[in-house]
Formats: structure tokens, C-alpha cells, sequence
């Protein structure tokens, strides 16, 4: 069985996913917030799921509040790491510390807008497409070995509230995707920090795009097509 450490700081919809979604041969060991208010610890707890908080504000240091993250996780000797939501930077020891079985998801297409206010910049940029990421983490900001992404259209009369609802449908089906293919030991990175899905000839880019027709219970929205 392995153990999943999952790491947020707010309404914890994509953690949501990924506990209802959670493959056979994982089990969720404890969320943990660096947010007290953070609202996805009602649902961990009402799902008898382990959860702590570690508040980034009573620590001196990044690298402080870092070790004292990565002991309130090592408790939990995770095979998995995710950060779902997470909205601290990490220092580069934090990362390295777990490295290879630590997993972000970004809401853009990598490497396009790294950073906040994804959405908004995406609707200034005029993109035409736009979606999320899931990667492993490595130093640099949103940046590491990419596993899945997912790409929606930007409409004409898009909001970053219509935009930014139109990912997060769709961040919910690839982080527990991404999730599942660790899990089954199937995600290999390249020594070119590429990663390789084993066994998964469909979504051998991994890269998932719904159907134009975005109405709810309408068509194949939010459906993979591979
Ligand atoms: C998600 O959209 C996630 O992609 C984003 O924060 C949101 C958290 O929502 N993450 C980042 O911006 C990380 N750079 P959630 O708490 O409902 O999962």
C-alpha cells in the first residue's frame, strides 16, 4: 500500500478529486495545510482522513517552516507527495528532499505563465488555449518533468472566472490520472527530465482536450478523446 501526503492551502477541490478518485494500492496518509481556514480540511476530516497544520506564519524562515513541513510529512513516510493547491514556495532542500515522488498541478499549459493570476494573463495574452498542468516538481518555480496536461478553448466572451472554471473541470480528471499512473509505478523520467507513461499507448503525450460544447451534461465535455 502506498502512502499519499497531500498538501494544501485552500478549498481543496483538486485533494476532493483525488480522494474520490484514489487508486487501489494507495491510501491518503494525511492532508496537511499550511492555512488553519483552509476550507478542504472539513472534507478531509469528514472522510476520516488525517489532518495537520503547519502555519507558514510561525516560522522565521522558509527554510524553517520547510523543515518543519517535511517533518509532519516524513511521519507519514510517503511513496507520494502532492501539492494540490499548495500556495508556498518551496525552498530548493524541501525539493530535492522529494525529489521524484513530488507532483504540482499548475493552471496553465506549461511552461506559459508560470506564476499567479494564470487565467487573467491567458485572457490578456489572447490565447486561444489554455489548460493545466501536472508535474514533477523540481526547483524552479512551476517548472519540472511535465506527466499530463489538459487544454480547453478560450471563448470568445470568456471571464477568468468562466475560464478558470472550464480548467479546473478538467484538473480533476488528470491529477487523479497522474496520481493513479504513479501509483502503478508506471511514470519513468528521463535523464532529459522527460517523463514516460508505461502501458499507456493512448495517452502516450498525455494530454487530454474536451469537446467544444462546453454545456453542462452536454456532449463529450470534459471527456478524454483518446
Ligand atoms: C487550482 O486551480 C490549482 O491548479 C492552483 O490552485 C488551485 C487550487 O484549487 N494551483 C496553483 O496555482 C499552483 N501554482 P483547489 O484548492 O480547489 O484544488
Amino acid at each position: 500500500m502506498k502512502s499519499i501526503v497531500i498538501l494544501i492551502s485552500g478549498r481543496g477541490s483538486n485533494m476532493e478529486a483525488i480522494v474520490r478518485d484514489q487508486p487501489a494500492g494507495a491510501r491518503i496518509s494525511a492532508v496537511i495545510s499550511n492555512r488553519a481556514d483552509a476550507k478542504g480540511l472539513e472534507f478531509a476530516t469528514a472522510h476520516g482522513i488525517a489532518t495537520e497544520v503547519v502555519d507558514h506564519k510561525a516560522f522565521p524562515s522558509r527554510e524553517a517552516f520547510d523543515s518543519a513541513l517535511a517533518a509532519a510529512i516524513d511521519a507519514h513516510e510517503p511513496d507520494l507527495v502532492v501539492l494540490a493547491g499548495f500556495m508556498r514556495v518551496l525552498t530548493d532542500g524541501f525539493v530535492r528532499h522529494y525529489e521524484g515522488r513530488l507532483l504540482n498541478i499548475h493552471p496553465s499549459l506549461l511552461p506559459s505563465f508560470p506564476g499567479l493570476h494564470t487565467h487573467q494573463r491567458a485572457l490578456e495574452a489572447g490565447v486561444r488555449i489554455h489548460g493545466a498542468t501536472v508535474h514533477f516538481v523540481t526547483p524552479a518555480l512551476d517548472c519540472g518533468p511535465v506527466v499530463i496536461q489538459a487544454a480547453v478553448p478560450v471563448l470568445s466572451g470568456d471571464d477568468e472566472d468562466s475560464l478558470s472554471a472550464r480548467v479546473l473541470k478538467l484538473e480533476h480528471r488528470i491529477y487523479p490520472q497522474a496520481v493513479r499512473w504513479f501509483v502503478e509505478d508506471r511514470l519513468t523520467i528521463t535523464p532529459e527530465g522527460r517523463v514516460i507513461v508505461r502501458d499507456e499507448p493512448l495517452a502516450e503525450a498525455g494530454w487530454i482536450v474536451p469537446a467544444l460544447d462546453c454545456t453542462p451534461g452536454v456532449g463529450a465535455c470534459g471527456s478524454p478523446q483518446h
